[in-house]
């Protein structure tokens, strides 16, 4: 049977890449670097809320600390100086996500350049959605922790599809709980980041970017959306104040992302070899 394509739609599959991709990260090497940062935070409700989240679970860590799917390592300031960093990332980082970062270890197929049972801790920020088989990322997670070393991730909820078409994912605290146990680690903790307010001041915020930066296709639409957007940027700085506070929240149901803590001892199996 052959059904009929829906009129005037997109198949999405045929798309390859987007319009418009925010600008990528940067290593904080510098002050100017961590200053941009702190900007860029006050307008990216994602970031901060990982940062908020990260500052406060990695205040006092002090094993080693492996950062996978580093891309430019933006929350490594986070960590103490002292403690032992290595940011590991795909060798497709710079062609699908435009990172290639000094200090990172690039690799190609499932398995991590780490030694089993050799890390204290592994962070991954905003990676999980981006790995087209998380059960595998995972195994691999379990496999360099040692036994009573511990799993921090952060995953997007609420954001569009990005990094087309190197986006595969978005998970649920009821999935993270079925993937982290099936993959041997305890069940997990899960944070929501923000509530329904904080999405709507994401999501409005977006809207007024997209058009105060002309992302559209035409350039007629592209003249009148700068020209409304520009109008609009007073409320977009309102939107970034209460969104920043609604991240002071318990978390809702409809939220940013999650931040998930997972130990890896878990009593059903032991480290896989
Ligand atoms: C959205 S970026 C996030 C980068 C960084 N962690 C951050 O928070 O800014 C997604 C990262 O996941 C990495 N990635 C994609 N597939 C991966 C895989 N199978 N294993 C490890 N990293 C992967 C990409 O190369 C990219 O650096």
């Amino acid at each position: 049977m052959k059904l009929p394509a829906l009129p005037d739609r997109d198949n999405l599959i045929e798309r390859q890449s987007e319009a418009w991709r925010p600008p990528i990260f940067r290593p904080n090497a510098t002050s100017w670097d961590s200053l941009l940062a702190s900007a860029r935070r006050f307008l990216d409700l994602q970031a901060s809320s990982i940062w908020r989240d990260l500052r406060a679970l990695l205040v006092g860590c002090n094993g080693s600390v492996l950062d996978v799917g580093c891309g430019a390592q933006p929350y490594r300031s986070l960590l103490p100086k002292s403690v032992p960093y290595q940011g590991i990332d795909t060798a497709d980082a710079a062609a699908h996500f435009g990172y290639e970062v000094p200090d990172t270890i690039y690799f190609t197929g499932d398995r991590w350049p780490i030694d089993s049972a050799s890390r204290d801790l592994v962070l991954a920020t905003e990676t999980l959605e981006h790995v087209e088989h998380s059960d595998r990322f995972l195994a691999e997670a379990r496999r360099v922790l040692k036994p009573d070393g511990c799993l921090v991730l952060t995953v997007p909820f609420a954001a569009r599809w990005h990094y087309i078409p190197h986006d595969y994912w978005r998970f649920t605290p009821s999935g993270l709980r079925t993937l982290l146990t099936e993959a041997g680690f305890a069940v997990p903790t899960v944070y929501a980041r923000g509530n329904e307010i904080t999405v709507a001041c994401y999501k409005g915020m977006a809207l007024i970017l997209m058009l105060a930066l002309g992302q559209y296709r035409s350039l007629f639409l592209s003249i009148i959306g700068r020209f409304i957007g520009a109008l609009l940027l007073p409320v977009l700085a309102c939107l970034a104040v209460i969104g920043q506070i609604s991240l002071s929240s318990r978390g809702g149901n409809d939220c940013l992302g999650y931040t998930v803590v997972a130990a890896a001892s878990s009593l059903s199996k032991g480290p896989v070899p």
